[in-house]
This record gives C-alpha cells, sequence and structure tokens, in this order.
C-alpha cells in the first residue's frame, strides 16, 4: 500500500477525540499545515544517529519527562523537568562511561489515551480528560469537550517549550560548569544529592585538571551546549498529519512536531491507523510494548516500522511490569535477536506498576527498580542491550510515586499534582539514576 501523509485515514484509528464539529477541526488543520515546522529534519537524522550507538551498546537512552504536560506549564517548570533530566544523565554518563542521549517527553506531550471514554464522579458521568490537546482536566461538561482549537494551542505552547529548552540547553545553562546547579534545593540534602555533590566536585576537579595541561576546555563545545531531543506519543493523528512535512533536502517525510514519535500501548495495532501513520515518517519511531505483545506481534512490529533495519529508526520500550518481566522479555529479545533486527531496547519501569493507594493512583519506587534490574537480567541473559530508561518524572517536590523520601501512603495528598498518571520526584528520580547506573556499569563491564 503506497504511504501519503494522510493514508492513516483508510483504516481505523484508535483513541481519538470526538469533535461536534468537524469543519472547525478541517480549519484548525488547514492552519496548522502552513505553520513553520516546530524540529527540523536534520535534528531528528542526528537523533536517529544517536540512537544507532545506542542500539550497538555505545550509549545509553534517557527518555523522561511528564506523563501529561500541561499548556499552563511554567518557565520554572520546564527548567526544573530540564535540569532533572540533565542531572540524571551526568549521573549515569559519569558512571557509567557511555555517552547518555537525553529525549524529553516535552513539548508536545499533550495527548493521553484513556481505558475509559467516559469518567464518572458521584453519579455524573463526562467524557475523560484526554490532555489538554484535546479537553481540560476540569469536571464539568463544558471543560470536557473536546476542542479542535486546542490544537493549535498544542502548537503554540510547543513552540515556547522547545524555544526555553532550546536558549536552555545551548545559551549555557547546561554547561558542564553548571553541574553543581542542576542539584534541586529540596534534593540537595538528601543522600543522592550529596553523593550527586561529590560527583560534580570530581568533574570539575577533572576540568581544572585538563586546563592545567594545556587543554582548552573553554573552546570544546560539547563542554558548553547539550543535545537534547523532544518526543511525545503520536496519539492524535490529525495534528500529527498537520506537521507533516516534506524534507527539501532528501524527498523524504517527516513529522516536524518532534524528534522522536511514539506509538502507545493502545494503539499499536497492526492492522491500525497509528502503524500505518508512523511507518511513512522518517522519525526515529518509539513503539510501547506492553505484557500481552506475542513475539510475533513484536517482529512484524520491526518490519512494518522498520523494513530497512536502520540502527536507531526502531526503540521498542517494554513496560511489562516487575512481576512479568522475567518472563515476558526472554521470547521477545530472542525473537528480534534471531531475526536481526537493529532495535533499541528501553524499559519504561512505570505503565506496567501502577496501582491505588490511599485513594491516589500511585507507583512504588521498588517496583520501579524491579523492572529495571529484571529489563537487565533478561537482557544479558539473551545477549542482546539494554539501550535505556523511559520515565515519567518532574523536578517539583510532588508526591506522587512512594519510596525514597515519600515514605508512606498517608502522604500522596499532600503534593499530588499530576494530570494523569504519579511521577517521580526529583529525589527519586536522582536516587533511580544512581540505582541505573550501577547496572549500566555492570554492562559495561561485561
Ligand atoms: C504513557 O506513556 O503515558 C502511556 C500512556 O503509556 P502506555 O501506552 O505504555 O500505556
Ligand atoms: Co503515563
Amino acid at each position: 500500500m503506497t504511504w501519503t501523509p494522510n493514508s492513516w485515514r483508510n483504516l481505523e484509528a484508535l483513541q481519538q477525540p470526538t469533535y461536534g464539529d468537524p469543519s472547525a477541526l478541517d480549519e484548525v488543520t488547514k492552519r496548522l499545515t502552513d505553520r513553520p515546522p516546530l524540529v527540523f529534519a536534520g535534528e531528528a537524522r542526528s537523533l536517529l544517529r544517536d540512537l544507532g550507538a545506542v542500539s550497538r551498546g555505545e550509549a545509553f537512552l534517557l527518555q523522561a519527562g511528564d506523563c501529561a504536560e500541561s499548556f499552563e506549564s511554567s518557565a520554572d517548570s520546564i527548567r526544573d523537568r530540564l535540569k532533572v533530566i540533565l542531572q540524571m544523565a551526568i549521573v549515569l554518563t559519569y558512571s557509567a562511561g557511555v555517552p547518555t542521549v537525553k529525549v524529553g517527553r516535552i513539548a508536545g506531550q499533550f495527548a493521553k489515551p484513556r481505558s475509559s471514554d467516559t469518567e464518572s464522579i458521584d453519579g455524573t458521568e463526562l467524557p475523560s480528560f484526554r490532555g489538554h490537546m484535546v479537553n481540560d482536566i476540569g469536571f464539568s461538561e463544558g471543560e470536557r469537550t473536546a476542542d479542535p482549537q486546542r490544537l493549535m494551542e498544542a502548537y503554540n505552547t510547543s513552540a515556547a517549550t522547545l524555544n526555553l529548552l532550546r536558549a536552555f540547553t545551548k545559551g549555557g545553562y547546561a554547561d558542564l560548569n553548571q553541574v553543581q546547579a542542576w542539584n534541586q534545593q529540596h534534593a540537595a540534602a538528601s543522600e543522592s544529592g550529596k553523593r550527586y555533590l561529590q560527583l560534580t566536585e570530581e568533574i570539575q576537579r577533572a576540568l581544572r585538571f585538563m586546563q592545567a595541561c594545556g587543554i582548552s576546555t573553554a573552546e570544546e563545545e560539547s563542554l558548553h551546549v547539550v543535545d537534547f531531543y523532544t518526543s511525545h506519543e503520536a496519539l492524535v493523528l490529525p495534528y500529527e498529519e498537520a506537521l507533516t512535512r516534506q524534507d527539501s533536502l532528501t524527498g523524504e517525510w517527516y513529522d516536524c512536531s518532534a524528534h522522536m514519535l511514539w506509538i502507545g500501548e493502545r494503539t499499536r495495532q497492526l492492522d491500525g491507523a497509528h502503524m500505518e501513520f508512523l511507518r511513512g515518517v522518517s522519525n526515529p519511531l518509539g513503539c510501547k510494548i506492553g505484557p500481552t505483545a506475542t513475539a510475533a506481534d513484536v517482529e512484524q512490529i520491526c518490519e512494518t516500522l522498520n523494513p530497512d533495519r536502520v540502527p536507531g529508526r526502531l526503540t521498542l520500550i517494554t513496560r511489562v511490569g516487575a512481576d512479568k518481566v522475567a518472563d515476558t522479555l526472554p521470547p521477545l529479545l530472542a525473537a528480534v535477536r534471531d531475526s536481526e533486527h537493529p532495535v533499541v531496547w528501553v524499559t519504561d519501569p512505570m505503565h506496567g506498576n501502577t496501582y491505588t493507594a490511599n485513594g491516589h493512583k500511585t507507583r512504588h519506587f521498588d517496583s520501579i527498580l524491579k523492572e529495571i534490574e529484571g529489563f537487565f537480567a533478561a537482557h544479558r541473559e539473551a545477549g542482546t542491550t539494554p539501550g535505556g530508561i523511559h520515565l515519567e518524572l518532574t523536578g517539583e517536590d510532588v508526591t506522587e510515586c512512594l519510596g525514597g523520601n515519600v515514605g508512606s501512603d498517608t502522604q500522596l495528598p499532600e503534593r499530588y499534582e499530576t494530570m494523569c498518571d504519579p511521577r517521580l520526584n526529583a529525589s527519586q528520580a536522582l536516587d533511580l539514576a544512581f540505582e541505573v547506573s550501577d547496572f549500566i556499569g555492570e554492562r559495561v563491564a561485561g
């Protein structure tokens, strides 16, 4: 079947918003088609190259950010999310000695798949919240009505967020001389905070040593700027189609809403519209793999999304749950290994470990760590490469996940701020980075 930016329209598209007035949707997507791209094809190709290195075990991928971003994110909140990711990346890079490829769930992560179309509170039934790109979180009919104008606001908010991220990562804030400033105040006093401080002192001593040896650290660009990429779940297909452009250099199509796009667990049907849309764009792609995926499913996903077997093109993000990882992963890893598909294997230890405690959706640090540990163990056994981690986190001092500085579920209501799934706070994220760096260290040691 020939691919075009709208060939997905011939297939079933799950999890799409229901708009009252389809002509209003057409009017907005038409305007979006005329807007400048948010990212450039050349940047997506740089990420492809970096992920190719990850697939060979020469780098590690850290993909992280909000479950659902808000249109109201302040500059501080964006900066703090970036800070945690930079800080985790330094821990991973320094401890394991391999480069960390940094990809945010940011500047576009505004649409959510839901297991139920509606939500009921005290006998009132309304459409579920589907992310700020679709509707609002407040529980009234007006707020829950899908509004196509929100697609334009998603584009504008993505542009503003990306602008700030570019300024921070290229304008001095991500300079290696700033490593100490990335420590969050509220995390600095913890054991990991202190361990991080010690690590930054070692880095600064090494930089002074290099200078004393006559190496011009001021001129070494890689010490002063960072490559930071964006990603989100490509869920609302009219939006993604409207931001798809043909690259003038290569003639290839790119979805210019983000560098990397992924397909969620609920929309990865092989004959579905999401698979069809994404197979035709040349961005690096991700696909979530839940516990019901068979080896045959995974092989088909590889064939569909990466028929040319380009290293870095396809990242498979397993999210099976801590208790299932030891049984579920081995057949999948073996199938992909034996079919010689060059995938980047990533663990998402969040989405298979959600439960409710004290009336709040939460995840326990120990289960998150256990799934990561199982992921590394399964890869060691299969002789495949554990390429990275995919996390939901925030720089704010929230109390959404249990463990670390959130000791008891009675604390969950204190600062439970997420619009969707529970996120690690800065201190829990840093704790996790140190744990994961030990696993990568073992990977490197062989
Ligand atoms: C998510 O990443 O927020 C998500 C909905 O994940 P999944 O598709 O794996 O359930
Ligand atoms: Co989520």
